[in-house]
């Protein structure tokens, strides 16, 4: 392993070139709040910082209606967090990752350049950070890693760089290296810019020093700022990781190959500059999209985007949604008039929702890889291109095979034709997915979150003003069908009513009720595809 990354933040004045879109990754209580907050002081924007302690603590009450009617509301000012660092503009997309995990979060992960994965030291890999992670490999997003509470007892490093190699099948590179832990942790050696940084006492509230320049790990420096023998076991815990890990390869991390792995402590701040340093320099400015046609670049002069989440507004007494839309190319104005793809209607950007800038009030612009809001009433779906003219279709955002499942009926059953439209509004919104099985007047709503099914009840009885029923199903998951031979398709229907639904969308799936159920069908017909995820259309 070489010494140093190539450490080369982007020229400030280019526009494209100096913005990293991100979004942090990990399972609950790993400390991604704390950490975001961390990240918005260095990038100046303390005040937004108590915006996201608010929403950890509303989160925490989830049991609380009225506390997560109000997270939804804040929600829309810190779904997006646009901090400046050094020469680089950084969107820190939110993905809600906690008991309220819902399609957004994989969605937000279709607007990213890059992801920060955070781990708990003591934990290691746990089930909701692999599951994200997944759906970064799917589009190959390059992920640094963040090993965090370094100050409480943790697992050795060489345990933690190993599990996250087996248990995710991705190569790891230590970009620092922790000296002790819990009570003794002293601090990191900064291996790609070789620099002792130590834990300061009491640094909580402020920023940290940027640690001290060494020649290298056989700097004498060492021997005199750490306590009696920690220099030595630095370079043997380096050295060894150096021959155990492979060199840092900036092509294998952008490609979603690697991960360099930052060690710290977010509570007290540390290691949070380094992590952030290390993504001015490492992490991919905005990426070229595809497109069902072509590929668009993040310079090109005409205006494009596709929206990949819709928030409903707060009143629910109005229809209003927002829908942010990631920038791919061009340079966005307020009042521009764009083309909605889908419909082919104009749509003039009159109120767009724009983060750039602490002073949301004053921004007027935004470039490829931001995130603008949309407010609409209910035209602009997930997926949807919005551009200056050409009919682009953005691919790569799809919709997710939701884990949990449960049938839907309406109290009232007159109410049937009442509760089918909310769902699918409430479909094309992306809070959940619903099917419609061919045999029978039930609905099936998947979520990939438990409490979204109490978000749905709750926002149909109050938007709609249909109190629905969830019931368990038999249903044990739903695999989109596809085939080359529409006739095959339709044969494998036509035979399987009784397990086959439509979603909202009209794409047929197959209800399988348990997992022979669903090999057997895979097995038995080798020409259709049973898919886990589906693009819109
Ligand atoms: P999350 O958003 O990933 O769910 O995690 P969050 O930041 O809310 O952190 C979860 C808990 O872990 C919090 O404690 C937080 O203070 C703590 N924490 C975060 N980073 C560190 C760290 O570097 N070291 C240590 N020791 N703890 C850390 P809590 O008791 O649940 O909440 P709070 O009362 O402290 O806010």
């Amino acid at each position: 392993m070489q010494s140093a990354a190539p450490i080369d933040a982007a020229p400030a004045d280019d526009t494209i070139a100096r913005r990293r879109t991100f979004a942090i990754i990990s399972h609950p209580d790993a400390g991604k709040t704390t950490l975001t907050e961390k990240l918005l002081l260095f990038g100046g924007a303390i005040q937004m910082a108590g915006a996201v302690k608010a929403r950890g603590e509303a989160r925490r009450a989830h049991s609380d209606w009225m506390k997560v009617e109000r997270e939804r509301g804040i929600s829309v000012a810190s779904s997006v967090m646009t901090f400046e660092y050094g020469s680089c503009v950084f969107n820190l997309l939110d993905t809600p990752g906690h008991e309220d995990f819902s399609e957004d979060t994989y969605r937000t992960l279709t607007a990213v350049d890059s992801a920060v994965m955070v781990i708990d030291a003591a934990k290691g890999i746990e089930e909701q950070t692999r599951k994200l992670f997944e759906v970064c490999r799917l589009r190959d997003v390059p992920i640094v890693t963040f090993v965090n509470k370094l100050d409480r007892e943790s697992r050795d490093p060489f345990d933690i760089l190993d599990e996250i190699e087996q248990a995710l099948a991705l190569d790891v590179t230590p970009a620092s290296w922790p000296i002790g832990m819990g009570k003794a942790f002293k601090g990191c050696y900064d291996l790609f810019r070789d620099r002792l940084v130590l834990l300061e006492k009491g640094s909580k509230g402020g920023l940290p020093h940027e640690g001290e320049s060494c020649s290298g790990l056989d700097d004498p420096k060492l021997d005199a700022l750490l306590p009696v023998g920690a220099a030595d076991t630095l370079r043997e815990e380096v050295e060894m990781a150096r021959g155990l890990c492979p060199d840092f390869s900036l092509q294998a991390y952008r490609e979603g190959h690697m991960t360099p792995v930052f060690f710290g402590s977010a509570i007290n701040t540390f290691g949070v500059r380094e992590l952030l340093e290390g993504l001015a320099a490492l992490a991919p400015p905005p990426r070229p999209q595809p497109t069902a046609d072509r590929a668009v670049a993040p310079d090109e002069a005409k205006v494009s985007g596709f929206v990949f989440k819709i928030q409903a507004n707060m009143d629910p007494k109005h229809r209003d949604r927002i829908a942010f839309v990631r920038l791919c190319s061009g340079h966005f104005k307020r009042g521009m008039k764009l083309t909605h793809v889908r419909t082919g209607k104009a749509m003039v950007m009159h109120n767009p929702v724009l983060f750039l800038a602490q002073d949301r009030e004053v921004a007027e612009e935004a470039h490829a890889g931001d995130i603008i809001g949309v407010p609409n009433h209910g035209n602009l779906r997930i997926g949807d291109a919005l551009t200056e003219g050409e009919a682009l279709r953005f691919t790569g955002i799809p919709a997710f095979a939701p884990e949990m499942l449960q049938k839907a009926r309406p109290k009232d059953p007159l109410k049937s034709k009442h509760l089918g439209k909310a769902l699918q509004q409430l479909a094309e919104e992306g809070v959940a997915s619903v099917f419609k099985p061919m045999l029978g007047a039930d609905w099936i709503v998947g979520v990939v979150g438990a409490l979204q099914f109490d978000v749905m009840a709750d926002r149909i009885r109050t938007e709609y003003d249909v109190p629905v029923i969830f019931e368990p199903t038999p249903v044990y998951a739903v695999r989109w069908v596809e085939g080359d031979d529409p006739r095959t398709v339709k044969a494998f229907l036509d035979a399987n009513q009784s397990a086959v639904a439509e979603d909202h969308d009209g794409a047929p799936v197959f209800m399988a009720r348990n997992a022979w159920h669903l090999d057997k069908a895979a097995e038995e017909h080798p020409k259709l595809r049973f898919r886990n995820t589906r693009e819109p259309a």
